[in-house]
């Protein structure tokens, strides 16, 4: 089974690319199912047809589904938002959701993978093709289980992680009655663990990178390459769609002097992930015909469901008294994060961005004896205490 999730920056050309990429993968004979986590609607757009909040089938092997928050609240969900914050009102948690919030803007985002986790367990489709909404709030969906898992980590420090451990201390302490939630919490965490194991498993997860050739979207697209490395997510490919022909083009001449010197930027800077394009089409693009046309520009007649590409960001290697552990992290400059460790986790600030990273427990009894930055490396020294 394979999940294909398409990020990028607003407007790039994510949905179509993705409705692109999973034709593709259904006229190659996958149960497929493309659904988007985007609120705006955009695959009923990009199709020219109404979609349901559930898979519905609307070619060979091509199911589509436009995942609506409210709908799957109400339908699946309805007493977790409540539960959640219901473990975090009481006392002595609050400095802790003061500075957490940030991390975690809405439970909401939470909803999309139990859909996911849901198709996971079923194995109804081969190929789950994800179309998500601009980068941010992709990189918001993503580190969500390691986000909570974090919260409660620091909500309660010293124990171990383990929900059933949670459930009593909030009843003991602040006599929420955690009764009628507890299974359901315990659940919810079980899945979002079960989903987030799926991600990070570069054989079955790839998550691609869709660009246009201008400046600032090329920067969008190396951030977030640097944001899914640093949280562990293999990057299989890099889309570069709205390229303009260029022939005969006398008025644009200088843009398309630099959409070359772009894509050639690209090329280097992303090398050895592999780059996939396609050209602008004169037109907008909806509706199967269309999409299809992307489609053969992009992957030819190759099967677009494959893993493309597989690289290896975190590496850890024996050394005097400890470990060094190496994490890839490309375009980011030395002076743009800090770091600190608690226990086996390791949290890592990139400008907005957080990141706790769970080392092997063997971390707990070290401390954190230096690190460095070079390029695309940061590598973390742990040394016995
Ligand atoms: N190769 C292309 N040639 C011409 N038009 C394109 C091409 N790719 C996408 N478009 C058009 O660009 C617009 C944006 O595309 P799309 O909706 O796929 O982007 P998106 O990244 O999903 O946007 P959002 O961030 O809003 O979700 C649409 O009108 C689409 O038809
Ligand atoms: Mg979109």
């Amino acid at each position: 089974m394979r999940f294909i999730l398409f990020t990028g920056k607003g407007g790039v050309g994510k949905t179509t690319v993705a409705a692109a990429t999973a034709i593709n993968s259904a006229e190659k004979g996958h149960k497929t199912l493309l659904i988007s986590t985007d609120p705006a609607h955009s695959l009923s757009d990009a199709f020219n047809q109404k979609l349901a909040p559930e898979p519905e089938l609307i070619k060979e092997n091509l199911w589509c589904m436009e995942f609506d928050v409210y709908y799957s609240m109400k339908k699946y969900w309805s007493n977790m938002r409540e539960l959640i914050y219901s473990v975090f009102r009481f006392k002595g948690v609050k400095n802790v959701i003061a500075e957490e919030l940030s991390v975690l803007p809405g439970m909401e985002e939470g909803a999309a993978f139990l859909w996911l986790e849901k198709f996971y367990q079923e194995k109804q489709f081969d190929v789950i093709v994800i179309d998500s909404a601009p980068t941010g709030e992709t990189l918001t969906l993503l580190s969500l289980p390691q986000a909570i898992k974090s919260w409660f980590t620091k909500a309660f420090p010293g124990q171990k992680f383990a929900i059933k451990t949670v459930g009593k201390i909030v009843r003991k302490t602040t006599g929420v009655p955690l009764d009628k939630g507890y299974d359901e919490m315990q659940t919810l965490f079980d899945k979002l663990e079960v989903i987030q194991k799926v991600f990070l498993d570069p054989k079955m997860t790839s998550i691609r990178i869709v660009c246009n050739p201008e400046r600032m979207v090329i920067q969008e697209a190396k951030r977030a390459f640097s944001y899914l490395q640093l949280y562990g997510y293999n990057v299989d490919a890099l889309i570069i769609n709205r390229i303009y022909p260029s022939e005969g083009q006398i008025f644009f001449k200088d843009y398309l002097r630099n959409q070359r010197l772009y894509i050639q930027e690209i090329e280097e800077d992303f090398q050895p992930v592999p780059i996939f394009k396609a050209f602008h089409q004169g037109v907008e693009v909806f509706g199967i015909d269309r999409i299809s046309q992307i489609k053969n520009e992009l992957y030819n007649n190759e099967d677009a469901s494959q893993v493309f590409y597989k690289d290896e960001a975190l590496k850890i290697k024996e050394i005097k008294d400890g470990y060094a552990v190496k994490l890839k992290i490309p375009f980011i400059k030395e002076y743009e994060f800090s770091l600190k460790k608690f226990g086996d986790e390791l949290v890592i600030d990139i400008n907005n961005q957080r990141k706790s990273l769970f080392l092997p427990n063997f971390a707990n009894y070290m401390k954190l004896s230096h690190y460095e930055y070079s390029e695309p490396w940061l590598i973390i020294e742990l040394v016995k205490e």
